[in-house]
């Protein structure tokens, strides 16, 4: 058994969470799922960014009150996964009074490391982004002008930390997934060279001040970052020590450049371990354009779509779908189609043609050892098995699209073997008994990979073979001298275009 922590990115606090928000959580969550049925013990956590200048100026607009503005915006988070039943298990807010003592420790500990110094920041910043640029006079994913920024800073010495981010990437070659995303990194940090980063702002108040020099506040990206840190603090164990060696952050593609560069520097300056693993996602896109709360045409809400599919359906959707570290441009026909096809015709109709003619075949269930097998049952019970090796190697991969496809795979597998031999033709018995005892193992196996995918399905259907109880990996390959068939209830319903 492993202690494993996963963290998605704290959304920030100033606007409706969105698909987008939705499908890291979803990924996070589906990996979550996995890795408990491997047996091990896994945290997730999520929560929300509050501070800075973004935050302040959105709350601004609204016309509202900062505090009770980023309280109800964390509150539609929150909601949120509930819906989508997501399992939380940590949801850390940056206002909390455990993260801000966290933060400010942390700022001690780059102090007492000598990486801090004061200086004078001037330049370009993006409010969107919460970002200095070098060089350019618009942002080119919010799509505004650069502000023009001059006032008193604090530095953190990230230069001194260009050489051993260099090494630690190139010879950690898992520390960033997919490789395109760990080859940007590289490559970034070969050809420029890191400046000190600017750490704290005089020009807002909203944000955690500066231990003894409260016109300061700490830069929100530090602030925001060191919540992966704040999220494990808590009564009685000591989380920090049992989780946080070998976290895995899942976040986009666009905030790489702060988890692989900033964040490791951080860490070493503060003596902390680092994270064992960045999984960096693409972005999920409307007609091109990336969603996004500053591209309202673009904002699609999650629960419409959970409404019309089903939770199960809008996870399996974008699961599947969305290469690992690819974008995907979102088209509602297709996820129809996707369902459809996957959901309701492959997987569910194999489910409800095998329950109904094992019920009427055998009400009393059927008994049988492996050695009654027919060697084409038992082949097809050995391919669905190995299929299930595969799902574990692929999803410890990170791989979760990949790993979707081979539950379609598996699912079509089944169904072309059960059309093929036309067990309901079947007049002897015992080669009916020994091929529905074999299809009801294969139909274990594929549930139980279904599980991280499709939660509600999977476990319906398992409630079906009887096999609810059963839910690790380590009873895959096991098999049960008596299996029989609980109450039949439909699957997934087909959608209407
Ligand atoms: N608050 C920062 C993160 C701090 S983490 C220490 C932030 N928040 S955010 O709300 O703007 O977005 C966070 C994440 O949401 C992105 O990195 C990404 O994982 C996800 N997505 C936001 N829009 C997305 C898409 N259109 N598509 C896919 N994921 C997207 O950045």
């Amino acid at each position: 058994m492993m202690n494993r922590y996963l963290t998605t990115p704290i959304y920030y606090a100033n606007g409706a969470p969105h698909l987008g928000h939705a499908y890291t959580t979803l990924v996070a969550d589906c990996c979550k799922r996995f890795f408990q049925l491997c047996g091990d013990d896994v945290l997730l956590a999520t929560g929300s960014d509050e501070h800075g200048q973004k935050i302040e100026r959105t709350a601004a607009i609204a016309g509202q009150d900062l505090e009770d503005f980023v309280a109800s915006r964390s509150n539609e988070f929150e909601t949120l996964w509930q819906r989508l039943q997501i399992s939380v298990d940590l949801f850390e807010r940056t206002s909390s009074p455990t993260h801000k003592k966290v933060v400010a420790a942390l700022w001690t500990r780059l102090v007492d490391r000598g990486d801090i110094y004061k200086g004078y920041y001037e330049g370009l910043y993006c409010v969107g982004c919460e970002q200095y640029y070098t060089s350019g006079s618009h942002c080119l994913i919010h799509r505004v002008a650069l502000e023009q920024y001059a006032e008193p800073s604090y530095f953190f010495r990230l230069s001194a930390y260009q050489a051993r981010l260099i090494d630690h990437i190139e010879s950690n070659p898992e520390f960033i997934v997919p490789a395109t995303r760990r080859n940007e990194v590289l490559s970034f940090l070969r050809s420029e060279k890191l400046t000190d980063l600017s750490v704290s702002r005089t020009s807002t108040s909203w944000g955690i001040p500066v231990p003894f020099d409260p016109e300061h506040v700490i830069y929100v990206w530090v602030d925001a970052l060191a919540s992966y840190l704040s999220a494990l603090e808590g009564e009685g164990e000591d989380r920090l020590a049992t989780h946080w060696p070998g976290a895995v952050h899942f976040i986009g593609k666009d905030i790489l450049l702060f988890h692989a560069i900033y964040w490791p520097a951080l860490l070493w300056s503060a003596g902390l371990p680092l994270p064992g693993k960045l999984v960096v996602n693409g972005w999920l896109t409307v007609e091109g354009r990336k969603i996004s709360k500053s591209d309202p045409a673009t904002i699609i809400d999650p629960v419409r779509v959970a409404d019309r599919v089903g939770v199960d359906g809008l996870r399996f959707y974008f699961l599947k779908t969305v290469r690992l570290g690819q974008d995907l441009d979102f088209q509602q026909t297709h996820l129809i189609d996707v369902l459809n096809a996957d959901l309701a015709n492959n997987f569910g109709n194999l489910v409800s043609r095998f329950a109904r003619l094992f019920t009427t075949s055998f009400p009393t269930g059927i008994d049988l050892q492996i050695d009654g097998l027919a060697a084409p049952d038992l082949e097809l019970l050995n391919q669905v098995r190995a299929g299930t090796t595969r799902f574990v190697a692929v999803l410890h991969g990170y791989d979760i699209a990949a790993g979707a496809r081979l539950f379609v795979e598996l699912s079509g597998l089944i169904n072309a073997d059960f059309q093929r031999r036309e067990p309901w033709r079947c007049v002897d018995e015992s080669e009916l008994k020994a091929y529905l005892w074999a299809v009801h193992h294969c139909l274990r196996e594929l549930t139980l990979i279904a599980l991280p995918l499709v939660p509600n399905l999977a476990s319906e259907v398992r409630a079906i073979l009887g096999a609810e109880d059963e839910a690790a990996f380590s009873q895959s390959g096991v098999n049960h001298s008596h299996v029989q068939i609980g109450e039949i209830k439909p699957v997934y319903p087909r959608l209407q275009a």
